[in-house]
């Protein structure tokens, strides 16, 4: 087994490893080691079953049944299905979400910490998935904002993104826009938070679904947003996960940001996501 850095700011690739070398308790140690100090971790070709996945992810935390059951793999609750595929004239999955740079699930209260995908069917050529790093974006802050938002909360919300529509949810948009209104209302985050791992402090803060900075007037929120979203698109800050067949890719929630690329048409996706939440 070796692990290498991706980039300077994001990644570890761990490569020479099967499912089976985690039946030692060093390899599981090296492999979770190398997600809570990277954020980050790709292993390439690793074949595993839905089980096993589920499994592997049982070593992060503890894997949690995706809320929507109709999209749930039909005999591992925990993995949700990604997918543009259709059996029987009948989606597979969800379509795929989240084609904008955010921090998975900062718009409820306590995020699951870590998120795991399996590239079952995945293309090579599109539906390249994008990350960056919340620490790095924070050290690339100026001083002049970071003490403007140093003691604040941010505001999260999932309002500005209500892009899953009726087909991928299975509820009427009225339905699906009530449901979230129960479900997620918004929430505060402190906008910079200490990783309790590597001890490094990350902006907690993806524009797309914040609402705002709690003290900021209308002026100061856009230029906050604009700055934020600059500093996470820089392409020399960014790393391009290229799917290959049976990746396996796994992150820290709240330190890394992700966007979704679109998959060009006719071109059929599917990818096993498993959301872990800390032990209880
Ligand atoms: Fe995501």
């Amino acid at each position: 087994m070796d692990i290498k850095e991706i980039t300077p700011f994001i990644g570890a690739e761990i490569t020479g490893i099967t499912y089976e070398d985690f039946a030692d308790q060093a390899t599981v140690d090296a492999f979770v080691d190398a997600v809570n100090q990277r954020e980050l971790v790709v292993i390439r070709g690793f074949e595993i079953t839905p089980q096993q996945q589920v499994a592997l992810a049982g070593r992060l935390g503890t894997p949690v049944p995706f809320v929507i059951q109709k999209y749930r793999h039909p005999e591992v609750p925990e993995i949700m299905i990604s997918s543009n595929e259709k059996k029987n004239d009948k989606p597979v999955g969800v379509a795929r979400v989240g084609n904008f740079w955010h921090q998975d699930s900062s718009f409820v209260a306590d995020p699951a910490p870590y998120t795991m995908l399996h590239g079952v069917n995945v293309p090579s050529t599109t539906g390249h998935t994008l990350f960056a790093s919340a620490v790095d974006v924070y050290d690339r802050l100026p001083d002049e904002w970071k003490n403007k938002i140093a003691g604040r909360n941010g505001i999260h919300t999932v309002a500005k993104r209500l892009r899953i529509r009726e087909e991928h949810v299975g509820l009427s948009v009225a339905e699906f826009r009530a449901w979230i209104d129960i479900e997620h209302p918004k929430v505060e985050h402190p906008l910079v938070v200490k990783d309790p791992y590597t001890g490094r402090e990350y902006l907690y803060g993806a524009p797309e679904y914040m609402d705002g900075v709690v003290g900021f007037d209308a002026n100061e929120n856009e230029a906050f947003f604009a700055l934020v979203d600059s500093l996470i698109q820089d392409e020399d800050h960014v790393y391009t996960h290229r799917w290959t067949p049976n990746d396996l890719v796994v992150w820290k929630t709240q330190t890394t940001l992700h966007a979704a690329t679109d998959v060009e048409p006719g071109v059929p996706r599917t990818v096993h996501r498993v959301s872990i939440a800390a032990r209880a």
